[in-house]
């Protein structure tokens, strides 16, 4: 097992779910029990997308989320996904073959210090993403938030969270620690980094030292909960100044 510290590397993240892509898909849908997809359409619902729209998927995966954001915007519009592993990316690239109403571009960065442009994004979206984060790196990315954002750019993120209520939680920790390394070896995956994603979301908890690291970094930024806080989002915008 790596050290608390040490899980947090970006190079070992990226490892991790190199690691995890062969089977991260249909762990992810049935462990969930379909609640990913569903958290993942609210997620996208969070914004009202206008026309000709620049998009970025952050911490995109596979691009499970692209679908959804394709769905509510126009043909005019654009998406890029942005992922740091480039197995996730490899996958990811099925989408920019025309299956969406818009163009798609795949990119494979560090979503901390990426290449894209300052003030160049309408909206960003992400899934699942925040909870490899530490606090410092939730930091740094609520300021590149800031900073790809346009004034007035929207963004809406949601991540797995451990509810408060004492008695969901329990059933909650006993499914993230047990039967999601179980599933995830019954589907040919390898249990200890199904187990290394409960590690990280007991870390994270929920969404509010995210919701502080954007307010502190001058995003307008408030807490959505979904499902009895089974997973938390985080909704807000760039000012206009
Ligand atoms: C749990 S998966 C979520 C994938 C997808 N968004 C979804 O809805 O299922 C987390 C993703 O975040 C990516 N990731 C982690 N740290 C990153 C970073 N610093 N920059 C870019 N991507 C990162 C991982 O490679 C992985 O694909």
């Amino acid at each position: 097992m790596q050290s608390q510290n040490n899980i947090y590397d970006t190079s070992f993240v990226q490892n991790l779910f190199d690691e995890m892509a062969g089977t991260y898909g249909i762990t992810n849908l049935i462990s969930s029990f379909g609640f990913a997809r569903r958290w993942r359409r609210q997620c996208v619902e969070q914004i009202d997308f206008h026309k000709s729209c620049a998009v970025v998927d952050l911490m995109s995966g596979m691009g499970e989320l692209c679908p959804n954001i394709s769905s509510r915007i126009d043909s005019d519009s654009h998406i890029i996904a942005l992922d740091i592993s480039p197995v996730m990316c490899k996958a990811a690239r099925r989408y920019e073959k025309g299956k969406l109403r818009c163009p798609l571009r795949v990119i494979q960065a560090n979503a901390l210090c990426s290449n894209l442009a300052a003030d160049s994004c309408d909206v960003v979206v992400s899934a699942f993403g925040l909870k490899t984060f530490s606090d410092i790196q939730l930091k740094q990315l609520a300021s590149e938030v800031l900073r790809i954002l346009k004034p007035g750019g929207k963004f809406s993120f949601v991540e797995i969270s451990v509810p408060q209520s004492p008695w969901l939680r329990a059933p909650f920790m006993f499914y993230l620690k047990t039967l999601i390394p179980l599933i995830g070896w019954l589907l040919k995956g390898n249990p200890d980094n199904y187990r290394l994603l409960g590690v990280y979301t007991e870390a994270f908890g929920n969404c509010e030292t995210a919701l502080s690291s954007f307010q502190c970094a001058g995003l307008e930024a408030e807490i959505r909960s979904y499902f009895f806080g089974c997973a938390t989002g985080l909704v807000g915008q760039k000012p206009n100044l």
